[in-house]
């Protein structure tokens, strides 16, 4: 591991496409973070695999073994602490996080949801865009915060809604954009650009436009 590279924790639930993504941008040595754990509140969750295939350490935490929300989290922040991480990467991870997790890991804390916020937050994004009957869609990464889904943003990718798409061909091609951004935005965290300013995140840099926005013609 290149000694100043950010150590991340990724949380999923399921299928870990974009753990892969960001597996894929940390196996090249000049990226500025590593993957140090991989937590999941599902064992049997196939990014497990993925993240074991990659040589990462992983570990389960069944969020049903616990009595509340508090108490699940705090198992999740003392695995992420033991693990060393420096930031905590949500990859498709489909649990609410209480207050106390999301201070504590405030700056640190990056989701990834598959809208462009602050449309559409919450479940269901693809079906809801095409029954808003919006034209353009896409993702967004942004640093956590209490309010669901509404934390200062990093970086978005559009794409088109297209004549005849259904839920799954319009989640297909976001997907394949939220592969792309993830890594990207990461990369900003790790080189130490990101500043927030009254809930607005500013990245530090000349070439910050070029990263943040990626908006491929249809
Ligand atoms: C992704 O589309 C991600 O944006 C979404 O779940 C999917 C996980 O896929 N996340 C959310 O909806 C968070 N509320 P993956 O497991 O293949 O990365």
């Amino acid at each position: 591991m290149a000694h100043d590279a950010l150590k991340v924790a990724v949380l999923i639930s399921g299928r870990g496409s974009n753990l892969q993504a960001l597996l894929d941008a940390c196996a090249d040595p000049a990226y500025p973070a590593r993957i140090v754990r991989v937590i999941s509140n599902v064992a049997g969750a196939f990014g497990l695999e993925r993240a074991r295939a990659a040589g990462v350490e992983t570990q389960v935490i069944r969020h049903k073994e616990y009595d509340s929300r508090e108490a699940f989290d705090a198992a999740l922040d003392q695995a992420i602490r033991a693990s060393g991480a420096d930031v905590v990467c949500l990859a498709g991870f489909m649990r609410l996080l209480t207050p106390g997790f999301t201070a504590a890991w405030q700056g640190r804390l990056v989701n990834i949801h598959p809208s462009l916020l602050p449309s559409f937050k919450g479940l269901h994004t693809h079906q809801r865009a095409l029954e808003a009957g919006v034209k353009l869609h896409g993702c967004t990464v942004h640093l956590v915060t209490p309010d669901l889904d509404g934390g200062p943003i990093l970086a978005q990718a559009a794409v088109p809604v297209l004549p005849g798409d259904d839920e799954d061909s319009l989640a297909a091609r976001v997907l394949e954009q939220e592969h792309r951004l993830y890594p990207l935005a990461l990369r900003l965290l790790a080189e130490g650009r990101v500043r927030v300013e009254n809930g607005v995140a500013r990245i530090a840099g000349l070439a910050d436009s070029g990263v943040r926005l990626l908006n491929p013609g249809p």
